[in-house]
């Protein structure tokens, strides 16, 4: 598997570290170029977009490579490090927003490099007000997806460890298993820790597109017209089963 990842790696960031914040500028081409992984990203959006109530204080966590903007262009974008096209610093385990101050929190595949993510539920807890969410698109485990991220994937996918991981570096410290481990493994858990963030959504999705894209680090498998196909015959597959990913949407209630 590791010939078939060198074979398929994108050569825009072939030898650079995942951490390094050139790949991240880099992805930003690369997204931009494979109009297959555009389009993923750009239903993500939109379909994160559908769930907020109120588009006034919108906090973009590790917006890294991604263009929320496009769709949403008063959220406030934020990295752990300095990045182009991003409004301010935050680290989700230590929110730089007062309290109460906003509508939501959201993030495309970001939570399961959150190192201790009962610290950033405190946060967001902290700092959004009642009725505010925090929405996100995130790895989820089925028997398909944990065969794809453990023998084709580079990052960890450990779906017996608990809520901390190591904190390695923003991008190489990862649990893809995470997501599932919080909302589904230890459901009782967290609400019990957190009974003001109420899971409104789980909703398990895209078997097969991610993969087909390449993702950020590998080349395309399929062109941009292709999508709207794959993505029709991929929703009519047993997602639990199947999906690769959940649109996670939790609400703070009174
Ligand atoms: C896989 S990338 C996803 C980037 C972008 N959201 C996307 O979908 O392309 C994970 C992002 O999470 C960010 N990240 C890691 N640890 C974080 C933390 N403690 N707080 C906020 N963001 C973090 C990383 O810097 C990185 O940009």
């Amino acid at each position: 598997m590791g010939i078939l990842r060198c074979m398929l790696g994108h050569p825009l960031t072939r030898g650079l570290s995942v951490d390094d914040p050139r790949t991240t500028l880099l992805r930003k081409a690369i997204i931009h170029e494979k109009r297959f992984l555009t389009a993923i990203y750009s239903e993500w959006y939109q379909r994160i977009v559908a769930t907020l109530p109120n588009i006034n204080n919108v906090l973009e966590l590790g917006s890294g490579a991604g263009f929320l903007q496009k769709y949403l262009p008063q959220a406030i974008t934020s990295e752990v490090f300095e990045a182009s096209g991003v409004s301010v610093i935050a680290d989700a385990c230590n929110l730089p927003f007062a309290e109460k101050s906003l509508d939501a929190i959201v993030m495309t595949d970001v939570f399961h490099h959150i190192p201790d993510v009962g610290r950033f539920l405190q946060e967001a807890e902290r700092c959004a007000r009642v009725g505010g969410k925090i929405v996100m698109i995130e790895p989820w485990r089925t028997p398909w997806s944990e065969w794809v991220y453990t023998h084709l994937h580079s990052e960890p996918f450990i779906h017996q460890s608990d809520w901390k991981i190591p904190s390695s570096g923003p991008l190489s410290g990862a649990n893809g298993a995470l997501p599932w481990i919080v909302f589904h493994r230890d459901r009782t858990l967290f609400e019990t820790r957190f009974p003001q963030w109420r899971i409104r959504t789980i909703e398990l999705m895209m078997p097969f597109s991610y993969l087909l894209s390449g993702g950020v680090s590998m080349r395309s498998l399929m062109p941009g017209w292709m999508y709207g196909p794959v993505r029709s015959l991929e929703q009519m597959l047993n997602q639990q089963q199947w999906a690769m990913f959940a649109l996670i949407e939790l609400e703070l209630v009174p």
